[in-house]
């Protein structure tokens, strides 16, 4: 069944949904994007993406499509015209359509704006029930990660590698220490129970999940640490997870060859993963 997207303010059927080839996006990766998660047909965390997505805007000096309670008109528009039950909305925002040069095109360019649902498992997963197996790779982004832009490309080879290795995804690492995966949070649980995080900044997207994980974590009375951790240390960890929109939380069972714990999914992230499912369900909208 062909889905309806949402382009520049019509509701179109996916064969129809076009953007120009002077969209900057197209040339410049010049946008930024959210992913939101469906359950029940409602949306996860809405407010906290689109808090984001004014946040990278605003960094990027770009201009917002509109606002926030027409983004959730057209998100739930989307969600019951495509029958989503389980799945994520995308939404991309550009600069929108100029001639082809480096510096931005003058003040009052329309920004582009395209939604699209996509139909996906989110609650009953293999990887969870498994755990996934993590490569090292360098981390080569540039030096923004916590804007959100469409720059997917390392990200994508990142993952390539960690697959021709045999494993599911990769962890990034910079000067010794593990940044994130490569579209997740990356955490390690120590072995007297703490979780450890990388701290806020440049280098890691600001995750929306992780927020959420976080404050249930300190709720249920565990000890959050948000600081770099090094990958010999995630390999000596008692328990390893990522967090994003989609993955929820997912266990980490293998780092590089070395198996975490037991080798099967920890305690903990089985915990965190009960608790942010509940939650979600009670405040999706
Ligand atoms: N990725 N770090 C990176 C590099 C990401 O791309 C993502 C999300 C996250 C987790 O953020 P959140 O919890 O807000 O989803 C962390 C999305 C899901 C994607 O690109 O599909």
């Amino acid at each position: 069944m062909s889905r309806t997207v949402y382009v520049n303010g019509d509701f179109v059927p996916e064969a129809e949904a076009k953007v120009s080839v002077f969209d900057r996006g197209f040339l410049m990766a010049d946008g930024v994007y959210e992913v939101t998660t469906v359950i029940g047909g409602k949306l996860v965390a809405f407010a906290g993406h689109m808090a984001r997505l004014a946040r990278s805007l605003a960094e990027l000096a770009m201009a917002a499509p509109a606002g926030e309670a027409e983004l959730l008109a057209i998100h739930r528009r989307l969600v019951e015209m495509n029958g989503l039950d389980e799945g994520l909305v995308y939404l991309q925002v550009t600069r929108g359509v100029a001639d082809r040069d480096f510096a931005f095109p003058a003040a009052g360019t329309p920004p582009s704006l395209v939604l699209f649902t996509q139909k996906l498992a989110v609650l009953e997963r293999e990887t969870v029930r498994r755990g996934i197996r993590i490569a090292l790779v360098p981390d080569l982004r540039w030096s923004r990660r916590d804007i959100k832009t469409v720059q997917l490309l390392y990200p994508s080879m990142a993952k390539m590698e960690a697959r021709a290795k045999g494993c599911d995804d990769a962890w990034m690492v910079e000067d010794g220490l593990v940044t994130e995966g490569s579209s997740n949070n990356a955490y390690i649980v120590t072995h007297d129970g703490r979780i450890v995080t990388r701290h806020l900044g440049h280098a890691i997207l600001h995750g929306i999940t992780r927020k959420a994980v976080l404050g249930f974590a300190v709720e249920a009375g565990l000890v959050v640490e948000e600081r770099a951790f090094s990958p010999d240390e995630a390999k000596a960890a008692k328990e390893a997870f990522i967090t994003s929109a989609s993955a929820f939380v997912t266990p980490v069972v293998e780092i590089d060859g070395v198996r975490i714990g037991e080798g099967i999914p920890g305690e903990t992230v089985r915990r965190l993963r009960t608790i942010y499912i509940a939650e979600s369900l009670a405040t999706a909208i």
